[in-house]
């Protein structure tokens, strides 16, 4: 897992181009990994690859996990609603983020099939925004307001240096 502080964690990330079979071992090994950790979702970038693919499983392992190749958002609510997020690559830390309530998205699944999510909501909603932010290099501690961010800038600090060193020898 790349921790804050790799910089892998904060470049864009390519589009996939070709569906291929190194696509699907990078899917796969993007689910097992997820629930090893025991995540809501998780993003290439997370595992040391700069590409636009994420899963996500808000049911706890009772769905098959979305696969999001090339996601976007096509549309979110005006309205916006608070709740606790936290991150495998930002550990011990959780804080309210304030995003869309609902959110459509347009992504391909491992086969290279589009498809669409029509006004997602609740949980799916907030990691589908999540783990997109992921492919753009942005992180949930940067959603947070400056009071909210200050109170966790110490453990930050520590963070970027473990993930800084961990880079180096991944
Ligand atoms: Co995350």
């Amino acid at each position: 897992m790349r921790i804050y502080g790799d910089p892998i964690l904060r470049k864009k990330a390519e589009s996939v181009k070709n569906f291929d079979k190194s696509l699907a071992e990078l899917v796969d090994t993007l689910i097992v990994t997820m629930k090893q950790e025991d995540g809501v979702g998780l993003a290439a970038p997370q595992i040391g690859c700069s590409l636009r693919v994420a899963v996500i499983d808000p049911t706890g392992g009772e769905e098959e996990p979305l696969v999001l190749i090339n996601p976007k958002i096509t549309s979110s609510s005006e309205e916006h609603v608070d709740n606790e997020e936290g991150c495998l690559s930002i550990p011990g830390i959780s804080l309210k983020v304030s995003r869309p309530s609902l959110v459509s998205v347009h992504a391909f699944d491992r086969d290279g099939n589009e498809y669409v999510i029509e006004n997602a909501e609740g949980l799916l909603a907030r990691a589908l925004q999540h783990e997109l932010d992921h492919l753009d290099g942005i992180l949930f501690v940067d959603r947070v307001s400056p009071v909210a961010r200050q109170l966790v800038a110490g453990k930050l600090k520590k963070l970027a240096k473990t993930g800084r060193e961990k880079a180096k020898v991944a």
